[in-house]
């Protein structure tokens, strides 16, 4: 799950989401990097429940369409996994050699692993080293999530070369797109449809990365349930649509402030965290970068930077990437940028020296 290089190059990056599937293929044009083909279709509710892919072969039809109707050739693919099914943790271990951690760590591992360790990948990664204690960052996903997500890949006829963990892929997008300096201390927060990625970072090193359980579609129900709209319709609500006639006129800023108050509470959670184990001397998180389909509901950015009293802004996974206007259309990539920066970091994977 962490960078030991993709082999060989070209690379797709695939975003499996649980709303929809997104793919992002770079290439390399002398020093910069480029946009060779981007891809995004939607999936239909209950596809992915859960984390889980459902429906095998509709998330395989959707893959094999974008690979068709943008004409990509490569069918090496790096794709990613988040939720609950992922566990990422930086422990702190007695100092040892390489060879004792490569045998110990699953030993090691196991107690900060919520299921069997037997049923999980395991991966990690030596952050510092000081003169009695090794820092290292575990990643661990349930085996059974990585051969689902393997099978819809494998079923679209394309090979899954490297499985990421999506908090990670979100940083290498920002990493290599923002070039922040040790001292810049940023929440990077990926809000989905069903899960949010948040990852705070001092720099280049992830302090503290976890998923919650919140996001757009949460929004989406709660509309539903309460103005009893259709799911389109409370999409099309959620989004700034007036409410349909056939509905009773009520304020909808409440239903949407109750689902953006339990994601500020996640927020929260992670926030202080990071603010009680702060080492000595580290500052406080200076601002908030928000990606993901969900951070386009209107009003959220402020909302979050008036409740942690922080800048707020939005992500740019193509920031440091060369984009054809001839080839991607600017209004159709204005409005999709903030759903790219997972699949822009898988992709990042096939074009790293
Ligand atoms: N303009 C908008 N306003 C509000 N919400 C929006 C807007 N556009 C998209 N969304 C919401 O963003 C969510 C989809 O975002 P995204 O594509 O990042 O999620 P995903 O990757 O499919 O899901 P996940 O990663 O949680 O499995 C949906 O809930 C959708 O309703
Ligand atoms: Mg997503």
């Amino acid at each position: 799950m962490f960078k030991k290089g993709s082999g060989k190059k070209n690379l797709v990056g695939l975003d499996i989401g649980s709303s929809s599937v997104k793919a992002v293929e770079l290439g390399k044009k002398g020093a910069s990097l480029q946009l060779v083909n981007l891809g995004f279709e939607n999936l239909q509710t209950d596809t992915i429940v859960d984390g889980q892919i459902m429906e095998l072969n509709n998330v395989s039809n959707v893959i094999s369409q974008i690979f068709n109707d943008h004409q990509i050739r490569t069918t090496r693919v790096c794709a990613g996994v988040s939720g609950h099914s992922v566990i990422v943790k930086n422990i702190v271990l007695p100092q040892m050699s390489q060879e004792e951690l490569q045998e110990s760590f699953s030993w090691h591992a196991e107690e900060h692993i919520p299921f069997d360790i037997a049923d999980v990948n395991l991966d990690y990664e030596l952050t510092s080293k000081s003169q009695d204690a090794l820092h290292v960052l575990m990643a661990a996903c349930k085996s059974d999530k990585i051969a689902n997500v393997k099978q819809a890949i494998q079923l679209a006829g394309m090979q899954p070369v490297i499985i990421d963990v999506d908090a990670f892929a979100l940083q290498n997008c920002y990493e290599m797109n923002y070039q922040p300096h040790p001292g810049e201390i940023v929440a990077l927060l990926n809000i989905g449809a069903a899960t949010m990625n948040i990852n705070i970072l001092n720099g280049t090193r992830s302090i503290f990365a976890r998923d919650a359980s919140v996001g757009g579609s949460q929004y989406t129900s709660l509309l539903q349930k309460e103005l009893g709209l259709s799911y389109e319709q409370a999409e099309a609500v959620k989004r700034g649509m007036a409410l349909p006639d056939s509905v009773e006129p009520r304020p909808i800023q409440p239903i949407i402030e109750t689902v953006s108050e339990t994601l500020a509470l996640e927020v929260k959670k992670t926030v202080d965290f990071y603010r009680a184990t702060a080492q000595e001397g580290e500052a406080a998180i200076q601002k908030i970068l928000l990606a993901g389909g969900g951070s386009k509901l209107p009003g959220l950015a402020e909302f979050l930077a008036h409740r942690f009293e922080i800048p707020v802004e939005v992500f740019d996974p193509f920031r440091q990437i060369e984009v054809d206007a001839k080839k991607f259309d600017p209004d159709y990539m204005r409005e999709i940028v903030p759903e790219m920066a997972v699949a822009v970091g898988l992709a990042l994977r096939g074009v790293e020296a």
